[in-house]
C-alpha cells in the first residue's frame, strides 16, 4: 500500500518485487559535548575492557584525551589502537583484529571518520568470530557468508559530518591483491551506539568539511532516487533481504531532511569553522543520510567513485595529510554526480526534481523533462561554491583514462544495480566523459 503510494505506482510485491522492506537502527545520542558521556555509556552496556580504535591525527586532539579520561573516568580498562590507515585495506583490517584478538575486550570504541569506524567493525567480526578474510566479504569477490551471531558492543563517535558509517553495517576496504574497493556488509556490523558530538568537527579544515560534506549530500540523493525497494526481486529467504534494499518510505525521510541541511548549512559550514549552526547542521544531515543510506543503498556515482579514488595518478588535495596521490571520498563520489543523475533522472524525474528543490534550486514551472538538468545544475552550483575541482579532468584524468575508468565502475554491480536506471559500460564510459568537465 506504502509502495503503491509513494512508488509511481507500482504496488507491492507485484511482478516478483520485494513486498516489504526492513528498517535497522541504532541507538543515537546526538548533541554538542556529548563525547563526555562515554564512559558512561561504555559502562551501561556493561563493559570493563574497551579497546579504543583512533588514527594518530586524531590522537592527538583534545577530543581524544575528552573520550580517554571519560573511559577511564568510569573506571573502564582501556587499551588504546592508533594505528588505523586512512583509506584501510585487507591488511590493516588484519592487523586491527590481530590487535584485538590479543587485547581481548569485551567491548569496542571507535573515534574517528569513516576509516577508523570500519576499521573497528572489522576487528570486532573477525576478533569475535575468527574466519578466512574472505569469508564474510561481499560476494563475488568474497563469500559473502553472514558472520555467524552478534558482535561484541561497539560505539562509534565520528570526528567528521560525511562517511554516516557510526549508522551502517558496511565496512569498506582495498583488496589490495585486486587493486579495488570491496565491503563487509551485515547487519551484525553496525556499532551498537553512535555517540555524535558535533565539537568534533571544529578543527576540521575547509576542504574536509567540503569533501565530507559532499559525501552526505550523495548518500542522501542516490538514496532518495536509488530503484525502489518493490521493483528490486524479492529474495528467497527473507532474512537475506540485503542492506542495500533500495529506496523505501523509511530512508525517504531522511534524505530529505538530509539535502534541505545540506542545501541550507554546507556551504555556510565550508566557509567558517566558528559557525556552530551550521557545523552542527551538517552533523546532523550526515547521520540523516547516514541512516538513509544504511537503509536504500547508494547507486551510480558512488559505483564510478570507485574507479577515480583506484586510478588517480597525481592529485594531491588541500587540506589533507601529505602522502601518496588520493582523492578525498566525496570528491570522487561528487565530481560523477552531475553526469551520472542527469542520466537517471528519466527513470525518476519527479525524485530528481524533488532532490534539486530541497537543495534550494528554484524548481518553479519545472517539469519532469527538466529534472536532470535542474539537479545536475545545482549540484555543479554548489561544488563551485566549496571549491571543488572541474569535474574527473581537475583531478587529471582525460580522454584517454575514459575505458579504463569504465572497466573500473562497471564491477561495482552492488551499486549499479541499485541505479534506477540500467547502465552497461559503454553508457558508464559516456558518463565519465561527461563528467570530465562541467564549467
Ligand atoms: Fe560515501
Amino acid at each position: 500500500m506504502v509502495c503503491a503510494h509513494q512508488f509511481a505506482g507500482v504496488s507491492v510485491g507485484i511482478d516478483g518485487g520485494d513486498g516489504a522492506f526492513t528498517v535497522d537502527a541504532s541507538r543515537i545520542t546526538f548533541g554538542r559535548g556529548c563525547i563526555g558521556e562515554l564512559g558512561p555509556r561504555a559502562s551501561a552496556l556493561g563493559l570493563r575492557r574497551v579497546a579504543l580504535f583512533t588514527d594518530r591525527q586524531v590522537a592527538a586532539l583534545p577530543l581524544f584525551a575528552r573520550a580517554l579520561a571519560s573511559l577511564r573516568g568510569a573506571g573502564l580498562d582501556v587499551v588504546v589502537h592508533d594505528e588505523v590507515e586512512i583509506e584501510p585495506t585487507d591488511r590493516s583490517f588484519l592487523a586491527a583484529a590481530r590487535f584485538a584478538a590479543e587485547a581481548r575486550p569485551d567491548g569496542f570504541v571507535s573515534l574517528g571518520g569513516g576509516s577508523v569506524i570500519d576499521t573497528c567493525k572489522a576487528a570486532n567480526l573477525y576478533a569475535t568470530h575468527p574466519a578466512e578474510f574472505l569469508t564474510y566479504v561481499n560476494a563475488p569477490v568474497g563469500a559473502g557468508q553472514p558472520p555467524p551471531g552478534p558482535l561484541r558492543p561497539h560505539i562509534a563517535c565520528p570526528t567528521t559530518s560525511g562517511t554516516g558509517a557510526e549508522v551502517t553495517g558496511i565496512a569498506i576496504f582495498d583488496l589490495l591483491a585486486l587493486g579495488a574497493k570491496t565491503g563487509i556488509a551485515a547487519p551484525q556490523l553496525r556499532p551498537s551506539e553512535a555517540l555524535i558530538d558535533p565539537d568534533a568537527t571544529a578543527t576540521l579544515p575547509a576542504e574536509v568539511v567540503a569533501a565530507s560534506g559532499l559525501d552526505v549530500l550523495a548518500h542522501a540523493v542516490e538514496s532518495y532516487t536509488a530503484r525502489p525497494f518493490c521493483r528490486r526481486p524479492a529474495p528467497a529467504d527473507p532474512s537475506k533481504r540485503p542492506l542495500s534494499q533500495g529506496a523505501n518510505p523509511w530512508s525517504d525521510i531522511g534524505c530529505r531532511e538530509a539535502l534541505l541541511r545540506v542545501g541550507a548549512y554546507l556551504e555556510r559550514a565550508v566557509r567558517c569553522a566558528d559557525d556552530h549552526e551550521a557545523r552542527e547542521g551538517m552533523m546532523w544531515a550526515a547521520t540523516l543520510a547516514g541512516i538513509a543510506f544504511g537503509n536504500a543503498g547508494v547507486h551510480i556515482p558512488h559505483g564510478m567513485s570507485y574507479a577515480i579514488a583506484g586510478q588517480v595518478r597525481d592529485y594531491h588535495p588541500r587540506g589533507y595529510p601529505e602522502g601518496p596521490a588520493m582523492v578525498p571520498h566525496g570528491m570522487a563520489v561528487i565530481v560523477n554526480a552531475p553526469a551520472a543523475l542527469r542520466f537517471t533522472a528519466e527513470a525518476a524525474p519527479t525524485r530528481h526534481l524533488e532532490a534539486a528543490g530541497w537543495l534550494g534550486a528554484d524548481a518553479r514551472g519545472a517539469g519532469p523533462g527538466d529534472a536532470g538538468e535542474l539537479l545536475a545544475g545545482r549540484l555543479v552550483e554548489i561544488m563551485r561554491a566549496v571549491a571543488m575541482p572541474n569535474g574527473a579532468g581537475g583531478l587529471g584524468f582525460g580522454e584517454a583514462d575514459l575505458d579504463a575508468l569504465a572497466a573500473g565502475a562497471i564491477v561495482q554491480q552492488r551499486l549499479l544495480q541499485n541505479a534506477p536506471r540500467a547502465v552497461d559500460e559503454a553508457a558508464l564510459r559516456r558518463l565519465f566523459g561527461e563528467a570530465l568537465r562541467y564549467w
